[in-house]
């Protein structure tokens, strides 16, 4: 049980390519997993990958009720996944006031695929298979980007849709 350090924006770790996961359901990948809960929990987050903690594995977990940090966003199931991958499944765009931990106090505004089907494996090496749409599609491929070290920042494509959340809020954009 420990909260741990979010690496920012800036730190060298955050754009390295995460390795995969290689052996399942041992007392390390499950510390890692729990550390990683109890630190997106303690930040608000609705997903954290285990880059931004500075551990270079292909691990992601995700998941939202109601989040003070976007109350607009529908429910996610709690999910830990671990060597991702996922496939588009529609042209379909969806454009979202994203934020992240690691780059706290801002929004961005981005675009992304609004249908996907995504496939990886929990902390016990058990099969996880779905499709995701809305809120549940964008958090996934946040988090996927992180993974390759990709910030959210770096798929804006209008740069004027960038700031300070207070400001943003002040102005109305979000
Ligand atoms: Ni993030």
């Amino acid at each position: 049980m420990t909260v741990r350090a979010i690496l920012r924006i800036g730190d060298p770790r955050l754009r390295e390519i995460a390795e995969p996961v290689e052996f399942f359901d041992t007392s390390e990948l499950h510390e890692l997993i729990e550390d990683m809960f109890d630190t997106m929990e303690a930040a608000d987050g609705a997903g954290l990958a285990a880059t931004q903690i500075g551990e270079m594995k292909r691990i992601m977990i995700f998941g939202a009720d109601e989040n003070p940090r976007y109350p607009d966003a529908e429910e996610v199931p709690m999910t830990v996944l671990i060597n991702p991958e996922f496939s588009v499944i529609s042209d379909e765009v969806l454009g979202f006031w994203e934020g992240c931990l690691s780059v706290p106090g801002m929004r961005g505004y981005v675009e992304r695929s609004a249908r996907i089907r995504y496939r990886g494996f929990d902390q016990f090496g058990l099969l996880i298979e779905r499709e995701a749409e809305g809120f549940h599609a964008i958090v996934f491929q946040h988090e996927y980007d992180h993974l390759d070290g990709i910030l959210y920042p770096d798929r804006i494509s209008d740069r004027t849709l960038f700031g300070y959340s207070e400001e943003l809020e002040a102005g109305g954009a979000i």
